[in-house]
C-alpha cells in the first residue's frame, strides 16, 4: 500500500510525492527500491541501484535489512553502488558504504561481489574516480555508451547540494567524466561524487528529503530561478525529472500545496 498522500507536478524540475513524516518516507523509499530492483530483472536481467550517504537512505536500509522487505529482492541480480563517497575507511562513520554494510548490507543475502565500493586505498581520490568510473561501465547496462541505472537515491543538503556536488565546486562542470573526485573547500575535503552525465542517465532518480530543515532550500531548488553552481540539486534532470519523495515538513515554503 502506497504511503504517497499527494502528488504535486514541478514539470521538468520533477514531481513531488508527498508523505507524511520521516518514517513513512523511507517506507515508500524501500518500496519504490523493490519495485525498482524486479522490474529492471524482469525486463533487463540485473538491478544497478545507486545509494547515497545521509540519515533517510539509513533509515531505508534498515527497514529493507527486515525479512519482510529483503526476501522481496532478487539479490543475485541486483548490482549496490553509491553515488558518492568519503575518502574514509570502511570502518569509519564517515564512510557511506561502510554505514550501509553495518545497518543493511551485511543483513542480506547479497553477494559481495554485486556491491561495489569505492577503493580508498587508491593512490589518491582521482585514482579512485577513475577506477569507479571503470566498475559502473563493467556493471551497469549503456545507452549510447553511457551507462543507465536504474535507479539513483539522492539527498539534498541544506546547503542544496547533493551527491557530493557541493555549490561552487569543480565537479559540478565535469561533462565527460562519470564519476569525479570533487575539493570541497568548506568541508576542508575531497570528496568522490557521480558527476550530472552520470546521474541524469538514470532511468529513475529519487531525491528523499525530510524535516523542515530541508524547506527553505527546497522551496529555492523548485520554485527560484536556476542556478545550478549555487543549488547544485537543480543539475538533476533526468528524462521525465527527478521524483522528490517528501514528507509534510519539508515542503511547507513551497508555492504548489497540496489540496486537503
Ligand atoms: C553524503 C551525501 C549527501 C546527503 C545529503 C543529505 O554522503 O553526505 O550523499 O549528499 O545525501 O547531505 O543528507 P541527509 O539526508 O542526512 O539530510
Amino acid at each position: 500500500m502506497s504511503n504517497v498522500v499527494a502528488s504535486i507536478s514541478y514539470g521538468e524540475r520533477g514531481r513531488i510525492l508527498l508523505v507524511e513524516d520521516s518514517a513513512t518516507l523511507a517506507s515508500e523509499a524501500a518500496e519504490l527500491f523493490i519495485a525498482a530492483a524486479n522490474s529492471a530483472v524482469e525486463e533487463r536481467g540485473i538491478a544497478t541501484i545507486a545509494l547515497s550517504g545521509g540519515s533517510t537512505p539509513k533509515q531505508m536500509g534498515l527497514l529493507l535489512a527486515q525479512p519482510e522487505f529483503s526476501r522481496q529482492i532478487p539479490w543475485h541480480l541486483t548490482h549496490i553502488f553509491w553515488s558518492d563517497e568519503r575518502w574514509a575507511p570502511l570502518e569509519s562513520p564517515d564512510s557511506n558504504a561502510g554505514e550501509a554494510r553495518r545497518n543493511f548490507l551485511d543483513h542480506v543475502p547479497v553477494p559481495a561481489s554485486n556491491v561495489h565500493v569505492y577503493d580508498i586505498e587508491a593512490e589518491d581520490p582521482a585514482a579512485s574516480a577513475k577506477s569507479y568510473e571503470s566498475d559502473v561501465r563493467s556493471i551497469v547496462l549503456t545507452d549510447n555508451g553511457v551507462p543507465r541505472f536504474d535507479l539513483i537515491f539522492l539527498g539534498m543538503g541544506e546547503d542544496g547540494h547533493t551527491a557530493s556536488l557541493f555549490p561552487g565546486t569543480a565537479a559540478l562542470r565535469e561533462t565527460s567524466r562519470l564519476v569525479a573526485p570533487n575539493d570541497v573547500p568548506k568541508l576542508k575535503t575531497t570528496r568522490l561524487t557521480f558527476t550530472a552525465p552520470l546521474i541524469n542517465a538514470a532511468r529513475r532518480v529519487v531525491f528523499l528529503a525530510a524535516g523542515a530543515g530541508k524547506a527553505t532550500r527546497l522551496a529555492e531548488v523548485l520554485d527560484g530561478p536556476i542556478d545550478v553552481n549555487e543549488l547544485p540539486s537543480q543539475i538533476v534532470r533526468p528524462q521525465g525529472g527527478p521524483l522528490w519523495l517528501v514528507d509534510r515538513a519539508a515542503i511547507s515554503a513551497l508555492s504548489k500545496q497540496p489540496e486537503s
